[in-house]
């Protein structure tokens, strides 16, 4: 079968595009509000070392493999894995894959959207300034708005209203361009963040939060909580990376550029890990404070530091900005799935998605406050859509994604796809046969184990 683009179809306009918007969607709220937090709420450095290891030995090589099949596939993740497996003489069943993908990603983005709409507010918050923010007056700003329904509510309408903007209109020049000037400056606004760490704050204690292993700290809830974390914060598993590998045009190295985007991802957490843990030390609050923990602690350091008004709001105004860019990628899956399987118009097709993303986003909303009492298995609507999402949906579809590519393709499209060669090559085919299915397999069992 021929794997070359159908006529018409989108692609990239050069491998440089390819590797912003995957980054894009990869770094976001998971690297700047998600990791953080966790890492407080895990132990720390416990959680930090399991979580450098999954993105080794699971993410990487998952992230190459999955692109490699949205290239292979060029189509949505659904039919991807129907034309992958025909390829292979595969049983049909392998489109599941893209289903749990296409579900997943409206289920995590509508719980992106309410956290994306908390950081739209403190955009807000910071430009009348943090002046004589305490410790106590963050914590009860942060629980005021989770207790207000129609601000969260409204919130989260504005973000998607933004994303219905970007998508309906194709992923454009406009939010590549955009990515190309606004992702340095949230690094550059994150290296500022280090330097008052280094100054005013106690990056000593951070350091040592982070990166003094203590392996007895590590528990099956730590691991767990970990392999999740790899696989949300590269985006794993929830058919953006196969979509928009699906868009990617036949001359461009899966593996170099896919490296390149874990390196960049990885390297945004680990140092907003760093600049937020040092505030925390300093400032005497508490580490695993949970999702409030970058919106109660950043906001004092912007409130002591020189220029401290300006780098609030653009620091907020970047974080959403990169949350918008991971947001489209999880509404490219579904859009791409209804165009291609009923021949729905672009906009049609991205109104239902967000409509329907919009309406399960105030169910999450509401979970903290007005609904904080429906339980599903003992959590809250918010915590099993992320637990379902990063604990369930997203390692099983990377478990099945490592199994096709590694045991049902043809060896020869894969090495044919993946741009490796010799040792390189076999190494990263062995640690996606054997190493990545085994560890999410021990991972889920040995969590089962715990439970049962
Ligand atoms: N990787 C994004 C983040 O770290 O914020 C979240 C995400 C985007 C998860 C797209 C899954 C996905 F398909």
């Amino acid at each position: 079968m021929s794997n070359a683009a159908p006529a018409g179809r989108a692609h990239w306009s050069s491998r440089w595009a390819f590797i912003l918007v995957t980054a894009g969607s990869a770094i976001g709220l998971g690297n700047i509000w998600k990791f953080p937090y966790m890492t407080g709420t895990n132990g720390g450095s416990a959680f930090v070392l399991v979580y450098l290891a999954c993105i080794i030995g699971i993410g990487v090589p998952l992230l190459m493999a999955e692109t490699l099949l949205g290239r292979r596939g060029q189509e949505n993740p659904a039919d991807t894995m129907r034309i992958v497996a025909a390829e292979a003489r595969a049983s049909q069943w392998w489109q599941i894959v893209g289903y749990i993908g296409i579900l997943g990603a409206l289920f995590i983005l509508s719980f992106y959207s309410v956290v994306a709409g908390w950081i739209l507010d403190y955009t807000f918050l910071a430009m009348k300034g943090f002046a004589g923010a305490s410790k106590e007056s963050l914590a009860q700003t942060f629980s005021q708005l989770l207790a207000d329904p129609v601000k969260l509510i409204a919130w989260h309408t504005a973000f998607m209203a933004i994303n219905v903007a970007v998508v309906a209109g194709g992923v454009t020049a406009g939010i590549e361009r955009a990515n190309k000037i606004m992702m340095p400056a949230l690094l550059a606004i994150v290296l500022v963040l280090i330097g008052y760490g280094f100054v005013a704050a106690d990056m000593g204690a951070a350091f040592r939060f982070m990166f003094h292993f203590d392996f007895s700290a590590i528990s099956s809830k730590v691991i767990l909580s970990a392999m999740g974390h790899s696989f949300f914060t590269l985006s794993l598993g929830m058919g953006a990376i196969m979509t928009y590998g699906s868009y990617l045009g036949r001359d461009t190295s899966i593996a170099r550029t896919c490296l390149y985007i874990s390196v960049a991802d990885t390297g945004i957490a680990l140092l907003a890990g760093l600049a937020i843990f040092a505030i925390v030390f300093a400032q005497g609050l508490e580490p695993a404070a949970g999702p409030g923990l970058i919106l109660q602690t950043l906001p004092l350091a912007f409130s002591q530091m020189p220029g401290g008004g300006v780098i609030g709001v653009l620091f907020f105004l970047l974080v959403v900005f990169a949350a918008w860019t991971s947001s489209i990628s999880l509404i490219e899956p579904a859009t791409a799935w209804l165009i291609e399987r009923f021949g729905l118009r672009r906009s049609r097709a991205v109104w239902i998605v967000c409509l329907t993303t919009w309406l399960l986003g105030i169910a999450v909303a509401l979970s903290f406050n007005d609904w904080s009492e429906v339980r599903f298995f003992g959590l809250n609507i918010f915590d099993f859509l992320d637990t379902l999402t990063t604990k369930i949906m997203m390692p099983l579809a990377g478990l099945l994604i490592a199994l096709f590519t590694g045991w049902v393709m043809k060896r020869a499209h894969v090495e044919d796809e993946i741009g490796l060669g010799g040792g390189a090559f076999h190494l990263w085919f062995n640690v996606l046969r054997f190493l990545s299915p085994l560890a999410i397999v021990v991972i889920f069992l040995n969590v089962i184990g715990v439970i049962g």
